[in-house]
């Protein structure tokens, strides 16, 4: 068999609350430490969505999962099934937004939960989101067990089969692991090839990638003749993208007019594309895709070019100003300790929407029995019928109160 380089196929999302191990099970898993930002190495926890790829592959001789080419249990030679994207979201409470772009791209995911601390805020907060964004492919990770005694990781396992009945994840298993320490890893791999299937990719569809980030990635100090174009960053959803394509970019860029910020739709050619850290002439969907292109770099520098949307010219969705949603309201605050019940949506507040990748802040203009139409403070590139978390400033953060569907 000839070895040749795979993109990844499907996302994964490592989600739940903070500090209960998802960067380390990502590390585990895939042999990547995705915090590198100074300041999530200072602080210790999470900001930016990380990425990781590894292939996930099976002995024939024991039948255990793992990552490597050799089987670390008995020794034996093991067989590739499928390379995969783990996207790390961060637990902090402060960064749900931040969370809930990365859901937006993740195709199943694992809910880590810690067996000293159990259910928390953000455990519930996260399966709602993955809820509210469609996601049912979950699987359980019971993380930290060697720090508590048998008796409490069967009554977690109890706690969490009760927390999650009547949600996307009731069927979900539950694994027990030390990501720590890499025990039980090979049963969580083999759940993640059972529970979390590569989702049908229809290549020929117009492409369409969500963007996470963008850079400019010269160096300062670069001679103008050695300037790289604008590098955007994200997952493709759709389609497939090749070096040499020309792509719309929506809702594009800011310019000013009459003292109000409007937005427009810029267009250029792909010069370079990496999947999975490697360069590839045609990227698909899964992992990270690095699209290389001949935008002033001044454009794409820290992540200015995030929640746009990227396609062939003319074949994007609209872009909004104005929102018309259907929406639906929770009954209480997930994210809280307390648990506040969600009151109604009034006129002339202010709500954070994230569509995709995108973010965006609505001044709620009008109300219907089961709608909502809001004014954005940036426009999004959507779809009729996609979906839109909604959340609400209740006491210094944003809470997710809500979904809703953008009517015509
Ligand atoms: P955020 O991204 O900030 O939400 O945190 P996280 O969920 O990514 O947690 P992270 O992996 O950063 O781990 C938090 C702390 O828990 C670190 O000190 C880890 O070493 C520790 N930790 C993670 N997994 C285990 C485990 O299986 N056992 C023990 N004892 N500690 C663990
Ligand atoms: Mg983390
Ligand atoms: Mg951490």
């Amino acid at each position: 068999k000839k070895k040749e380089f795979k993109q990844a196929e499907v996302n994964i999302g490592m989600v739940g609350h903070v500090d209960h191990g998802k960067t380390t099970l990502t590390k585990a898993l895939t042999g990547i430490w995705t915090d590198t930002h100074s300041e999530e190495l200072r602080r210790g926890i999470t900001i930016k969505i990380g990425f990781a790829d590894a292939e996930i592959r099976k002995c024939p001789s024991c039948g255990r999962h793992s990552n490597s080419p050799v089987c670390p249990y008995c020794g034996a030679e093991t067989d590739f099934e499928r390379r995969v994207s783990f996207i790390d979201a961060p637990g902090h409470e402060a960064l749900m937004t931040t969370m809930l772009a990365g859901a937006s791209l993740m195709d199943g995911a694992v809910l880590v939960i810690a067996a000293n601390e159990g259910v928390m805020p953000q455990t519930r907060e996260h399966l709602m989101a993955l809820q509210i964004v469609g996601n049912r492919n979950i699987v359980i990770a019971l993380n930290k067990i060697e720090l508590v005694d048998k008796e409490k990781v069967i009554e977690r396992y109890h706690e969490i089969k009760e927390f999650v009945k009547g949600t996307v994840a009731e069927n979900a298993p539950i694994i027990p692991i030390s990501a720590l320490h890499g025990a039980n890893v090979d049963v969580l791999l083999a759940a993640i090839e059972e529970f979390i299937p590569t989702p049908k990719h229809d290549l020929k569809k117009p492409p369409k990638m969500l963007v996470l980030r963008s850079f400019d990635v010269n160096k300062p100090g670069t001679k103008p003749e050695k300037l790289v174009g604008g590098v955007i960053g994200g997952s493709i959803i759709q389609g497939k993208l090749k070096v040499g394509d020309e792509i719309e970019i929506r809702p594009g860029v800011p310019y000013e007019d009459h003292g109000r910020i409007k937005y427009e739709p810029i267009t250029t050619e792909i010069t370079s594309l990496q999947a999975g850290g490697k360069f590839v002439d045609e990227a698909y969907p899964g992992g990270l895709v690095g699209v290389g292109t001949k935008l002033d770099p001044y454009l794409t520098k820290g992540d200015l070019m995030a929640g746009n949307v990227v396609g062939k010219p003319g074949k994007l969705p609209p872009v909004w100003d104005e929102l018309r949603l259907e929406v639906h309201l929770l009954e209480r605050v997930v994210g809280t300790e307390e648990e506040l019940k969600v009151e109604p949506i009034k006129r002339r507040e202010v709500l954070l929407l994230n569509v995709g990748t995108a973010r965006t802040m609505g001044l709620v203009t009008g109300l219907g029995r089961d709608e909502v139409e809001l004014k954005l403070q940036i426009p999004i590139c959507a779809e009729v019928g996609d979906r839109v978390a909604i959340s609400r400033q209740v006491g210094s953060r944003w809470r997710l109160i809500g979904y809703g569907f953008i009517r015509e």
